[in-house]
């Protein structure tokens, strides 16, 4: 497969220089922007919201921006980020009363709309909804927070995954977020995943570029 796409996490950007650093990651290489907003409830950090999102739109970044959602109810964020400017947005099943028609809500408004899986959630979530999913992301540390380990059991999960999609003949991204790098990406491709969330492992070394070309050439081989 050569369809391979990274999305860094902003998460581990500096917040005082947001723009410039979303710009230099997408020079760098980088071919999605991962947002992550987290709510202080359904996970136990607070970062930030859909005014950040149309920020980055005004400041001219026209990449896709992967919004992430690990909020409690996630209905009123799912319509405030479509407005924003959102690409992707994707929920934990677990945090929505309806998940069809908050799936039904982001496509609706013109995103794609995706389900997220923590490392213990049940992939049954998926069972009558596959047809309104465009991407699968599976968490591979438990949300809340950048610089975790990459949970072994989640290579699994995405063979599991994988064979779920390939065998629905639809077009659905597989995405894999905490604990990506040079070091483990391949192995992670080769359990079926192709979009490869990074923030730490991408913000915390002084040259994007070489970074993300050495994700590439992991990928490659
Ligand atoms: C965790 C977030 C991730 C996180 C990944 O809750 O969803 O996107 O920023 O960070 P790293 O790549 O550092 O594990
Ligand atoms: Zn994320």
């Amino acid at each position: 497969m050569s369809d391979f796409k990274i999305a860094p996490s902003i998460l581990s950007a500096d917040f005082a220089r947001l723009g410039e650093e979303v710009e230099n990651v997408l020079k760098a290489g980088a071919d999605i922007v991962h947002f992550d907003v987290m709510d202080n409830h359904y996970v136990p950090n607070l970062t930030i919201g859909p005014m950040v999102c149309k920020a980055l739109r005004n400041h001219g970044i026209t990449a896709p921006i992967d919004v992430h959602l690990m909020v409690k109810p996630v209905d009123r964020m799912i319509a405030d980020f479509i407005a924003a400017g959102a690409t992707y947005i994707t929920f934990h099943p677990e945090a929505s009363e309806h998940i069809d028609r908050s799936l039904q809500m982001i496509r609706d408004g013109g995103c794609k709309s995706g389900l997220v899986f923590n490392p213990a959630t049940p992939l049954h979530y998926l069972d009558y909804v596959m047809d309104k999913v465009d991407m699968i992301l599976l968490m591979s540390v438990n949300p809340g927070f950048g610089g975790q380990s990459f949970i072994p059991g989640t290579l699994d999960k995405l063979r599991d995954v994988r064979k779920l999609i390939d065998e629905s003949g639809q077009d659905i991204r597989l995405e894999v977020d905490g604990g990506v790098g040079v070091a483990n990406i391949a192995e992670i491709a080769a359990a079926g995943a192709d979009t490869f969330v990074a923030g730490s492992a991408i913000f915390n070394t002084d040259n994007y570029e070489e970074t993300i070309a050495a994700m590439r050439v992991e990928l490659a081989k």
